[in-house]
This record gives C-alpha cells, structure tokens and sequence, in this order.
C-alpha cells in the first residue's frame, strides 16, 4: 500500500486550483515540437487522471499507469463523467514505473507532478527511465518535470499549511519537511486533518513523501544509461532555462 492509498480520497479536493489544462498544453507544446505527429501517450503515475482527461480532449490518447488503486478508482470515475469519444481515447493500468511492462510503443511518455522525484534511490530512478525508454517508440519524446536540486537547496524547504473545503469535505493539511544532505531526499511529513462538514467528524491522516530533489548533470547520465538523451531543460511552465528559483524543473529527453 501506498502512501497514496489514503490520499486519494482528498487529493482531487486539494489540487482543485492546479491548472491542469494550462499544464496539459504546456506537455503537449513540448511533445509537439520534439515529435509534430505524436498521438499517443503513456503517462506514467497519472494520479486521478486530470491530465490525461485534458490531454485526451486535445485529440491524444492515454494510457495512465499508477501504482495506487485510490488514484486509478478516482481517474476511472472521472473517465466515465467524459463524453464518450473521451472515453475511447483514455485507459488506465495499474502498475510500478519501475517494473510496468504494457508490450506496446508510444510516440511520448509523460510523468508529471513529481513522479520521478518520488523515485528517490539512484536504483528506482535508473529502473523508472528504463521503463519510459522500454514504452518509447524510436524518436518518441519522455517529458517529465521533478523537484529541481539548485533550486531546493537554495530556497529550502519550510513548513506550509493548506486549507481547502468543497461542500461536504473540509480538509486542512501541514506539511513538515525534513532535509537530507547525503540522500538528496526531503521527508514531507504531513497532517491531514479532515473534517465531514455534515457530520462534523473528523480524522486525522498522517504520511510522509519521500522526495529526491534532482540536477540536470545526474539527469542527463542517468538518460543517457537508459538509452535516452536529453534534449531539453525548462523551469516548469515557463520557456526560461531551469535556475536557482525554479522548484520545479521540466526534462525532455529522446528515446
Ligand atoms: C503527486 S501525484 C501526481 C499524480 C498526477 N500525475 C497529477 O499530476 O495529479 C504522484 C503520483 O505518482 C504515483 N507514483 C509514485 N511512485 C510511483 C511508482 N513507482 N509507480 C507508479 N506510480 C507511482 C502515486 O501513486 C501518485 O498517483
């Protein structure tokens, strides 16, 4: 079981203000200039599926793999609310980015909101990019965006506090970040506090992320042991070069 097992349940609600549509345009103005004719996606740890529903709006189909049975039950329930020429274009495995074996190619693989920092051994990165290059068809294009080292070090992680509610579900979530100079990795503990706004009960969820902050020279070799190359670097959703204030940082490398 994953940490994401219990998350799911409230991550729909707390991500509701990300820009998923804006992201998912983002992703494809990318794959598009590496790859003008892609149509086809792996997205690996597609979460609830948000992405891959934009996408699929835009004319890709997607296949969203994820190692969380809540995060897929979610990103099926939001599949079956699609028009169905949606539908047909969306699928989603379960499956470990390490391991994930689906036996057929695509144009462009994608792993977006962190994922490959949540690979956080040099073993587990190494396999995650050996499955992207194992799903790439030759000259596909692997776009994914982590937590960025030069930039974690020099902002440094603090302690934030989340408060979000919707009609029904009010939750309120601290997140304590512990830093690890040896490993590259940052605990994120967090308290979830959630309260059933009709009832008033309320629990408390406690997990913690383990996240590796990457730089673009280790990047670059562990691509390239996979059998890739890196061709592009960028601050996330920005066309400016990854630096010392870009938390988060978007790859693209060839297959
Ligand atoms: C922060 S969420 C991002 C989800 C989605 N991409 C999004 O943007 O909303 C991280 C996701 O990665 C998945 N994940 C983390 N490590 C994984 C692995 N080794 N294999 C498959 N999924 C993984 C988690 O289950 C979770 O759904």
């Amino acid at each position: 079981m994953t940490v994401f097992a219990g998350y799911s349940r409230y991550y729909d609600l707390l991500y509701r203000d990300k820009d998923y549509a804006g992201e998912a345009r983002y992703v494809s103005n990318l794959i598009r200039h590496h790859a003008p004719e892609a149509s086809s996606i792996m997205e690996i740890g597609c979460g609830t599926g948000a992405h891959a529903a934009e996408l699929a709006g835009m004319g890709y189909s997607v296949t969203g793999v994820d190692m969380s049975l809540g995060m897929l039950e979610s990103a099926e329930a939001r599949r079956s609310d699609l028009p169905s020429d949606l539908q047909s274009r969306m699928s989603f495995t379960c499956g470990d980015a390490r391991s994930v074996r689906l036996g057929r190619k695509f144009d462009a693989v994608i792993s977006l909101f962190h994922v490959m920092s949540y690979q956080t051994s040099n073993a587990d990165l190494a396999s995650a990019f050996e499955t992207a290059k194992e799903h790439l068809r030759p000259g596909g294009v692997f776009v994914f965006d982590c937590w960025y080292g030069p930039a974690v070090l020099r902002q440094w992680p603090a302690v934030t506090r989340k408060h979000l509610s919707d009609d029904v579900t009010e939750v309120d979530r601290i997140a304590e970040p512990a830093i690890h100079a040896e490993t590259n990795v940052v605990d994120v503990n967090y308290s979830i506090k959630v309260t059933d706004r009709l009832t008033g009960t309320t629990e408390v969820l406690r997990e913690t992320h383990h996240m590796r902050y990457l730089f673009s020279p280790e990047i670059d070799a562990a691509l390239s042991a996979a059998g890739m190359s890196l061709i592009d670097s960028y601050a996330w959703m920005s066309d400016e070069r990854p630096g010392f204030d870009s938390w988060g940082a978007c790859f693209v490398g060839r297959g």
